[in-house]
């Protein structure tokens, strides 16, 4: 694997950032970044905002006016890429009003080669179309069109992993720790492995690096993100699989968190398992698609595990971590799925009871083994299964909320409540308790004991003795 240093290779364009920013705009220009997706995106966008604002650059909310504008785009349904489409329709009018504007797309939609087909031809208004692989070569990008060249369209499959960028965060006790890129696994319906490469682990140190930063900065919860973080290392001479990883940031001196996604089945081990039940910091919490109850499905989506493994797997974390909270993502509608099919997939959700469930409609993806197979069912049925799963699930969501009542957990205080006065914070697991509160708490872990349940938990705090 190959590792880059940021600073190394766009030295000469950062250095020359700020002075090429005085005389474009003779005053600070503004930024403003749009994501979409996953949380792996939420984290790239944090990079690219690092970038920026090292660049000179003062980051807004707005589009309107702003002197870049960026969409961190998704692939992984079509819903995704049209919501894109018609955002950046809409930009044109924005740079009518102020044609100085520099347009930018980037992420796992502009990475495929249609998408920058059609951005070249018919969004003449997008100056920068750039993929999933360099990303750290913004301030060239920027560095190139502030001095008059050329549209730029960037999307090659250069794997390595980049280190050193500078990262902007978007809060201030919670925080995204990249431990890979990538993906290995080709199911059949997604199409993260063409965008995104092949699976690459960071080394142990720069993430532990990361972490202790993160801590020392007062980073109180830290999710390690990849797309099959139990294949952490595999191929590297690190001699540290992912169990060994969270044993190691579990070390680390302080009162934080850890958390982590996504975990792919076929990959998850027990050794795992008892590293979660055995490191304290690591919270009760598995994220782990299952995708369809149906073994025939399971195979079609070349997912590499049976319904009967998955739930060996769900047993043997529960007799390790009795409270553990599961959720998983699920798919509904999969070519050539029946009602039958998808009966199993609605039987495993009520055996297992997740504490949450993401669910999605299939979405045909292009060039995916997926979206050459037989799809006879129409997109109405699929609605009305995907809305019988949903109310499965909603029965079992408040049974497994009626069950708080009465208990107390350690919250971490990181939203405000929807009503005055009130605040609201996560437990260990997935669980989300509103309590009398200030903006004060905000950051802060606190005991917080269930009441009664509306919408949400609400509870009281404890008062620690
Ligand atoms: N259609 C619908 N859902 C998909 N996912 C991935 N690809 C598709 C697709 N083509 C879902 C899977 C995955 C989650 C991130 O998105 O459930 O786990
Ligand atoms: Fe997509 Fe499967 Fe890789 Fe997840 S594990 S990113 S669903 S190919």
């Amino acid at each position: 694997m190959e590792f880059k240093d940021y600073k190394q290779e766009q030295e000469g364009y950062i250095s020359r950032m700020p002075e090429v920013l005085a005389r474009v705009y003779g005053r600070k220009p503004t930024a403003c970044i749009f994501t979409y997706g996953c949380q792996q995106n939420v984290s790239d966008s944090e990079r690219i905002k690092g970038m920026l604002t090292e660049m000179g650059y003062a980051l807004t909310d707005s589009a309107e006016g702003a002197d870049f504008v960026l969409y961190n785009t998704c692939a992984v349904r079509g819903h995704a890429e049209d919501r894109v489409y018609g955002n950046i329709g809409a930009m044109k009018h924005y740079k009518k009003r102020h044609p100085g504007m520099i347009i930018a797309i980037c992420g796992c939609m502009a990475q495929q080669e249609k998408v920058a087909q059609r951005m070249k031809k018919s969004y003449p208004y997008v100056d920068l179309v750039f993929g999933t692989h360099v990303q750290y070569r913004l301030p060239e990008f920027l560095y190139k069109r502030l001095n008059g060249s050329s549209r730029i369209f960037e999307i090659p499959q250069e794997e390595k992993i980049v280190e050193g960028i500078p990262v902007h965060r978007d809060g201030d006790f919670k925080g995204w720790l990249p431990i890979m890129y990538g993906c290995n696994n080709f199911c059949s319906y997604c199409i993260v492995p063409y965008v995104r490469g092949r699976e690459r682990s960071r080394k142990p140190e720069d993430i532990l690096n990361e972490a202790r930063e993160l801590v020392a900065k007062g980073y109180k919860d830290i999710t390690l993100l990849g797309q099959n973080v139990n294949s952490y290392g595999a191929g590297c001479d690190f001699g540290l699989n992912f169990a060994g990883l969270l044993r190691k940031i579990n070390e680390i001196e302080g009162d934080f968190r850890i958390r982590f996604m996504t975990s792919h089945p076929k990959d998850c081990t027990t050794e795992l398992l008892d590293a979660m039940r055995d490191c304290e910091k690591v919270s009760c919490h598995l994220h782990l698609p299952f995708q369809s109850g149906s073994d025939r499905i399971l195979a079609l989506m070349n997912r590499k595990y049976t319904r009967e493994k998955y739930l060996s797997l769900i047993k043997a974390a529960r007799e390790r971590i009795p409270d553990i909270s599961i959720t998983s993502d699920i798919i509904v509608g999969f070519p050539g799925e029946t009602y039958e099919d998808f009966k199993e997939t609605l039987s495993l959700v009520k055996e297992v009871r997740f504490s949450s469930l993401f669910t999605f409609i299939y979405s045909p993806r292009d060039n995916t083994p997926a979206a050459q197979m037989d799809d006879p069912v129409s997109r109405e049925e699929k609605g009305k299964w995907f809305d019988e799963l949903l109310r499965t699930q909603e029965i079992i969501s408040r049974e497994i909320n009626a069950d708080t009542v009465g208990k107390t957990y350690k919250v971490l205080c990181d939203d405000f409540g929807r009503k005055e006065g009130k605040m609201a914070g996560h437990t260990n697991g997935t669980a989300v308790i509103e309590f009398d509160g200030t903006e004060e708490d905000l950051g802060k872990f606190i005991n917080v004991k269930v009441d009664a349940i509306s919408n949400v938990l609400e509870g009281t705090r404890i008062k620690e003795n």
